[in-house]
């Protein structure tokens, strides 16, 4: 219990605002995805996105959910020109943390660190390669 504490203390204090509205973690750019890119992991990435992602972003991923921002132009996640913006670490601190607009929400109360890792596998095995 008290790792866990002292843990969600540290992402708070290093949860570092970025313009545009997404609040990224100091080591974004540096965090290691800890899960493989295999079957098990991309089937239950898959259930997760079905469930919490899916009605804003599309069933595959394009942006064409029910949910999805009218205001939002940028909601495709299979864009290959975002993969090089989006290393495992930033995507894991958008989940986590969301934005405001347009809005994303904040997963971090629905979603454990590895679901988030887990959600993160499959959503970077979606993005086209260039
Ligand atoms: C209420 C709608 C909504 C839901 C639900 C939602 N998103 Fe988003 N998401 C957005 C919007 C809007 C943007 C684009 C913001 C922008 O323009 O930068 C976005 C952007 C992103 C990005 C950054 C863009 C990129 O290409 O990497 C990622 C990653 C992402 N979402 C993943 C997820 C995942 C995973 C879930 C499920 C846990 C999720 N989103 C649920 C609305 C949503």
């Amino acid at each position: 219990m008290h790792l866990l504490c002292a843990a969600a203390v540290t992402v708070i204090a290093l949860a570092v605002p970025q313009a545009g509205g997404w609040t990224l973690g100091e080591d974004a750019a540096t965090k290691k995805n800890p899960l493989p890119s295999d079957a098990k992991t991309l089937a239950a990435g898959k259930a997760i996105f079905n469930d919490k992602c899916q009605r804003c972003h599309g069933p595959g991923g394009l942006g064409d959910g029910p949910d999805a921002d009218p205001d939002a132009t940028d909601m495709d996640l299979t864009n290959a020109k975002r993969a090089a913006r989006h290393d495992d670490g930033t995507v894991y601190y958008k989940v986590m943390h969301g934005r405001k607009r347009p809005k994303m929400p904040a997963f971090k109360d629905e979603l454990n660190e590895e679901q988030i890792w887990t959600l993160v596998t499959y959503v970077q095995s979606l993005r086209k390669k260039p």
